[in-house]
C-alpha cells in the first residue's frame, strides 16, 4: 500500500507489530528450552503468556480501527532472531549462553518498545484513548519484561558467565 499520512504509518506499524507477536508466541518456547537458568526460563515463559495477550490486544486494536488483523513481515524482527541463533547455538557454557539468550532476548524487547512507544504516541491523533490504552498496557508489560531480564542478569548470570 502507499502510505500518504500517519492514518496509514499507523496502520503498516500495526501490521509489523502483529507480525512481531506472532512469530514470538512461535518462537519463545524454544528459546526457553536453551536457557539453563531456571530464573531465565520462567521469566521468558511468563512473557510468552504476556506475547499472547499482546497479540489479542492487537486483535481488539484491529477491530477498533475497523481493519482486518494483518501482519507484514518485519525483517528487523528476522534479522534479530537470525543473529539471535547463531550468537546462542556456538555457545556451550551455559551460563555464557543465558547471558547471550538475555542480549538478543533485550534487543527484541528494546524493538517492541520502540515501536509501541510510537503507535502509542500517534494513536493520540489518528485513532482514540482506548487504543492508545491497549497499546499502552502492552508497552508497559514489554517494559518491565526487559527490566526483569536485566535484574536476572544482574542477580545470577553474569557473574557465573563472568568466571
Ligand atoms: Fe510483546
Amino acid at each position: 500500500m502507499t502510505v500518504e499520512s500517519l492514518q496509514d504509518l499507523f496502520l503498516e506499524a500495526l501490521k509489523d507489530l502483529y507480525y512481531v507477536e506472532k512469530t514470538l508466541v512461535k518462537k519463545l518456547p524454544k528459546i526457553a528450552t536453551l536457557a539453563s537458568s531456571s530464573d531465565l526460563r520462567d521469566a521468558i515463559n511468563q512473557h510468552l503468556q504476556e506475547t499472547e495477550g499482546h497479540v489479542e490486544r492487537l486483535d481488539q486494536v484491529f477491530e477498533m480501527i475497523g481493519r482486518k488483523a494483518t501482519a507484514k513481515k518485519c525483517d528487523a524482527l528476522d534479522g534479530l532472531l537470525k543473529e539471535a541463533e547463531s550468537v546462542t547455538g556456538e555457545i556451550e557454557d551455559p551460563q555464557t549462553r543465558d547471558a547471550a539468550i538475555i542480549s538478543s532476548a533485550q534487543a527484541v524487547e528494546h524493538y517492541e518498545i520502540a515501536r509501541y512507544g510510537t503507535l502509542a504516541c500517534w494513536a493520540e491523533d489518528v485513532s482514540n484513548d482506548d487504543v492508545r490504552d491497549l497499546l499502552q498496557a502492552t508497552l508497559d508489560e514489554e517494559t518491565a519484561a526487559d527490566q526483569k531480564l536485566s535484574a536476572i542478569a544482574v542477580s545470577s548470570i553474569n557473574q557465573s558467565a563472568a568466571a
